[in-house]
């Protein structure tokens, strides 16, 4: 009987793109996929660290798996991997017994070998080693669960170094794959079926080909929207920074190119910004919202935002509400400050704002933040919009959902044939944080 694995993951797009990678490679190795602890001889367990809570889920993870192990008698093997991992590396076996493995980011592809050679260690093994320069990976050897849309890794790492920010420490330096290699899987992914392709690296519009001098992102944007059936193209996080007018023109001319943008701010205030080392300040991303705004009408901005950095006084956050309430963001990702290990903020600057004052920040920011959504919801009533539909419910088929270019949630009912259609759908009903409504015309192969 062929041995189970269960992979869980935690964080951001890259590491659910990198559990794809690890299932591919242990479906290779003769395993097969389930989704519960008790038949799973291994446990994948792709970690992040961004933040402190994000950090602990691991060892509430371990903790289960534990109590499993004492009530069943049976352990299953349990490999670490992810960004935790990276960071931690042996100091982990040293707060659970249970694991077996543990693998760094840049290791994805040694998954299988640390297996097999576990099976028979005396040791845990270790493995976070930073040797691979070139994030090449395996060209179809990605198992993707979704069948509309694929995830493509076209950079990994980050040299920025904001100061708030552990992944230049757990992601390595920056490296950059090659436009071929991009446009080869992006052409495999519509050859499979898939409609929309998202394009991951830390500053995704840093891009710039090592096998092409003259492609930056706007010429992989460009190079990857010539691949037939591909439709919508999307791409996380680009930096402020790098939204050059060519970047912005690119996007103007290339209408698969999705009309949403998640361009992460972090703060309002210039004076934090500057602490954080974003490069950018308050003014020049007001500027660039402008910018963009009359070049793609109608283009949709979502963000990301810290509270309670060191030395953000109630000034400081005031101006995060007021950057808030300028540009309304159609969705923000927002976080109270953890000091992450080796970041520069950590070491340097004392965590002083209280947790209390946090949690009102944030309570106060989300509360903002959602009644603009619902207004910017709400002025899209009676409206028909163009949706993907990715997802039909398990349990009533017919309940469907998709997203609009601009990255609007829309439910309605259909047929779960649509799935991977274009459906033009009136809308009914609104929230703050998606829409409901009809289907006005039938599923389409292509855009409406
Ligand atoms: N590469 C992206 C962000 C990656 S991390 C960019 O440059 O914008 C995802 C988000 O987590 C960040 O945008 C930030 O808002 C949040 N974050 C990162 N480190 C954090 C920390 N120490 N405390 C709280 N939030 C943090
Ligand atoms: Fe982290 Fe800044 Fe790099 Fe984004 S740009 S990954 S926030 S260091
Ligand atoms: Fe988390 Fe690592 Fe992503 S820290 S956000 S999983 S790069």
């Amino acid at each position: 009987m062929a041995r189970k694995y269960l992979i869980e993951t935690y964080g951001c797009q890259m590491n659910v793109h990198d559990s794809e990678r690890m299932a591919g490679l242990l479906e290779q190795a003769g395993f097969e996929a389930t989704d519960t602890d008790d038949d799973a001889d291994l446990v994948v367990i792709n970690t992040c660290s961004v933040r402190e809570r994000a950090e602990e889920k691991l060892y509430t993870r371990l903790g289960d798996i534990k109590g499993l192990a004492s009530r069943t008698g049976r352990a299953p093997m349990v490999a670490v991997t992810g960004c935790v991992a990276q960071q931690e590396g042996g100091q982990i076996l040293a707060k659970s017994k249970l694991v077996d493995i543990v693998l760094g980011t840049q290791r994805v592809k040694m998954l299988p070998v640390l297996v097999a050679q576990a099976t028979t260690a005396d040791e845990p093994l270790v493995d976070i080693a930073t040797p691979y320069d070139e994030p090449t990976f395996p060209l179809g050897l990605t198992r993707r669960e979704d069948p509309v849309k694929g995830y493509v890794t076209i950079i990994e790492g980050c040299n920025d170094y904001c100061t708030y920010c552990v992944v230049p420490y757990t992601r390595g330096h920056e490296r950059m794959r090659a436009r071929a290699e991009i446009v080869r899987e992006v052409e495999e992914l519509a050859a499979s079926g898939r409609r929309e392709i998202q394009l991951l690296g830390q500053i995704v519009n840093h891009y710039q080909a090592p096998d092409d001098p003259a492609c930056d992102f706007a010429g992989l944007l460009a190079a990857v929207h010539d691949v037939p059936g591909i439709e919508r193209i999307r791409f996380a996080s680009p930096h402020p920074r790098h939204c050059s007018d060519r970047f912005i023109e690119t996007l103007q001319r290339l209408p698969k190119v999705c009309r949403h943008l998640h361009l992460p701010v972090q703060s309002g205030s210039s004076r934090i910004l500057k602490a954080m080392r974003r490069r950018h300040t308050r003014e020049d991303y007001l500027a660039l919202v402008d910018k963009l705004r009359a070049a793609l009408p109608g283009i949709q901005l979502s963000t990301d935002m810290i509270v309670g950095f060191p030395g953000e006084t109630v000034q400081d956050f005031d101006a995060t509400l007021t950057l808030t309430e300028a540009v309304r963001f159609h969705s923000m990702f927002s976080f109270k400050y953890s000091p992450r290990p080796n970041t520069l903020a950590a070491r340097r600057l004392a965590d002083d704002v209280t947790e209390e004052e946090k949690t009102r920040r944030i309570m106060v920011l989300q509360a903002r933040q959602k009644a603009i959504q619902a207004e910017l919801h709400a002025a899209a009533m009676g409206r028909t919009v163009d949706v993907l539909v990715d997802t039909s419910s398990r349990r009533r088929p017919w309940e469907l959902a998709g997203r609009t270019s601009g990255n609007t949630v829309v439910n309605f009912p259909g047929d779960a044939a649509w799935l991977g259609r274009f459906v033009p759908v009136t809308i009914e009903r609104t929230g703050a944080f998606g829409v409901w409504g009809q289907p006005a015309g039938p599923a389409q192969e292509r855009p409406c």
